[in-house]
């Protein structure tokens, strides 16, 4: 595997399309213009990055947040705090499968989740997601990313020429890891946003639809958008573009929400499992 050096740190690619590993920084010390901006590029270059064996105080992951943009908002803070935990940071969310009084303490706390861009259903989803084990379950819970660049890139260019400049409807339940896994009582959000979506700070377009939020296609009748949505969620995640993360405590990953998907695999309900996560403030999508 190729590694790519630069005087500031390390950068070991995972796949060919997405991921990298960064070797030889230590998050929780403070970072010069320069590392931040060649942390910034290598983020643009490659979507996905990870800094394995980091140890940070929630000031140090809202500083490493940053590096990438404005930190976004977050709602409520929890009620309950796990071990070790007596206060969060607004900012900062649990997302957690560990119950107090019966009620989970974070987000999302079960199970598979299906491929997704976060906050896809909201008129300004956030560009940037970073999130950091606390607590993995012996086995599990890896993350999968998918590389909207190299979906859009190699599809079929006749479904690509018919979708182009088109418009997607999202809708999701919050709480949902499953397509129509709905929660009834729970809150629920739908947006438009377009099916192929330009990087404003690359230039590249990708793939913006998923599997779990996306539900129909502005203008046309659903026997016709859904099986070139089908088609769109089933090239999009094909093995070839995918880098499955498979979580050491202390490792922090950040990833583009513009031009990736990601996913849950499944992992025992029985075992704990807490990270934390922040958000890069997202710009309007124009279209
Ligand atoms: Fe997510």
């Amino acid at each position: 595997m190729n590694v790519a050096a630069t005087n500031l740190f390390e950068i070991v690619p995972l796949t060919e399309h997405i991921g990298v590993e960064i070797r030889g920084l230590d998050l929780s010390k403070p970072l010069d213009e320069a590392t931040k901006k060649a942390l910034h590029q290598a983020w643009l270059d490659h979507i996905v990055l990870i800094f394995r064996g980091q140890n940070l105080t929630q000031e140090q992951h809202m500083d490493a947040t940053r590096v990438f943009g404005e930190p976004g908002h977050v709602g409520r803070p929890p009620k309950y705090f796990p071990e070790g935990f007596n206060r969060v940071l607004p900012g900062i969310m649990f997302i957690s499968n560990i119950r107090e009084n019966g009620e989970p303490i974070g987000a999302l706390p079960d199970g598979e989740m299906m491929f997704h861009h976060d906050m896809i259903h909201h008129e300004l989803p956030h560009k940037g997601t970073l999130l950091y084990s606390v607590e993995i379950p012996s086995h599990g819970g890896n993350t999968l990313f998918a590389s909207g660049y190299a979906a859009y890139e190699t599809m079929d260019p006749e479904i690509r020429a018919r979708l182009e400049g088109k418009i997607a409807k999202h809708h999701y339940h919050y709480g949902s890891v499953q397509r129509g896994d709905d929660k009834g009582t729970e809150a629920s959000a739908a947006s438009k946003h377009p099916v192929f979506r330009t990087n404003e700070e690359t230039g590249r377009k990708a793939v913006y639809v998923n599997r779990l939020m996306t539900i129909g296609i502005e203008g046309m009748d659903d026997d016709e958008a859904m099986p070139l949505l089908e088609y769109l969620f089933d090239h999009s995640e094909k093995p070839e573009f995918v880098y499955s993360h498979e979580w050491k405590v202390g490792d922090l990953l950040l990833w583009d929400n513009r031009c990736s998907t990601h996913a849950r695999t499944d992992f025992p309900s029985t075992e704990r499992r807490l990270m934390l996560r922040t958000t890069v403030r997202g710009e309007v999508i124009p279209y």
